[in-house]
């Protein structure tokens, strides 16, 4: 398959287009794997998790799935990857639950570009140690899309990059894998046909996008355990009512950052110092620029009602209504 998807490529917008395409990748895979392993990295997003139930219909237990935790996800998000593939699909998972590790070398790391640094470069260490471990994987599979490839073929361009986005390039020259990546032609809309197609749960196919370094670079600045519990919990809080309210199908990236700064309050008639959770709601295209989501005042209230009275730490909710540019989506 070429890298430039060819003009006449009908898109998939359909449940039968999805499963031809499904029908054609099957048969390509099992071409080009045979009776070898294929080893993917299935982080949960909507890409991973796609690649990882095509292959696991066309190939089975020869895909080794390999999902790291580094302790940045959301909640219940590593828990909810193992019940889809595991229990669901039958899948043949390794789980690592590299949480201390990670934790431990982004203690006292401040600047953003080196804290996604340490993430990225430690995954893709801690992936490869597990690859060492396995016998016989021939084959690597990535949920690169078509964007990606357009992606780098700016950067070999030479235009350059606001932010180092990672994903599992960059393996040690031992692990040089041939690639499988059947959804590099195909557009973010379409994976998602593709994959409520192939039978995977709604919320995961349609679930917002989440950067790799996941809460790393939504606990601002240096990331220490409480501030992350926190920032996970409120981030909980915010999801769940969202969903309970429909903007999480009509918003295209809602979570919350928590800074490193602590505001005076009071909590039982004493003085309670906490951080604040900021909440950002953004809806965009392509990233690139993005505006505001006016969410209703009476959802503002519960929301900051439940994260100040659930969350231990935070004592003040605020809302960011900064479009892009001038701010980045993420805050870090
Ligand atoms: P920014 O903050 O650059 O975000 O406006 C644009 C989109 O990219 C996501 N993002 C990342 N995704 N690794 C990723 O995989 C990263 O390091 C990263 N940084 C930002 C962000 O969540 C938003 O959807």
């Amino acid at each position: 398959m070429s890298n430039l998807r060819p003009e006449s490529m009908e898109r998939i917008t359909t449940p039968a287009l999805a499963e031809a395409f499904i029908e054609e990748q099957v048969a390509a895979v099992r071409q080009q794997v045979g009776d070898k392993k294929v080893l993917l990295a299935l982080s949960g997003g909507v890409d991973s998790s796609v690649v990882a139930a095509l292959l696991i219909k066309a190939i089975g237990k020869q895909l080794v799935c390999v999902h790291v935790n580094h302790g940045l996800m959301r909640k219940n998000e590593s828990e909810s990857v193992i019940k889809t593939f595991r229990e669901g699909l039958d899948a043949n998972l390794i789980y690592v639950d590299a949480t201390d590790h990670f934790l431990g070398l982004l203690a006292g790391v401040s600047d953003p570009e080196s804290k996604r640094k340490i993430i990225g470069k430690e995954f893709i260490t801690v992936f490869a140690e597990e690859a060492r471990k396995l016998e016989g994987i021939s084959f690597l599979a990535q949920g690169t899309i078509y964007p990606d490839i357009l992606e780098s073929i700016k950067a070999a361009e030479g235009k350059k990059a606001v932010k180092s986005h990672h994903n599992v390039g960059g393996l040690p020259e031992d692990l040089q894998f041939e690639l499988v990546e059947p959804l590099k032609l195909l557009f973010k809309d379409e994976v998602r046909v593709v994959g409520e197609a192939l039978g995977l749960p709604h919320a995961m196919v349609y679930r917002q996008p989440f950067p790799g370094p996941g809460l790393g670079v939504r606990c601002l600045g240096a990331i220490t355990r409480d501030r992350l519990h926190a920032l996970r919990e409120a981030d909980a809080i915010l999801r769940e009512e969202f969903e309970i309210c429909g903007l999480s199908e009509k918003v295209w990236q809602y979570f919350i950052a928590v800074p490193d700064i602590k505001s005076v309050g009071v909590k039982d008639e004493s003085r309670y110092e906490g951080w604040p959770a900021i909440i950002r709601a953004v809806n965009t295209k392509d990233a690139m620029s993005a505006t505001i989501e006016e969410i209703p005042y009476e959802i503002l209230h519960k929301i900051t009602y439940r994260i100040t009275h659930e969350v231990e730490g935070i004592n003040r909710v605020l809302l960011d209504l900064t479009p892009k540019p001038i701010g980045t989506i993420e805050w870090e």
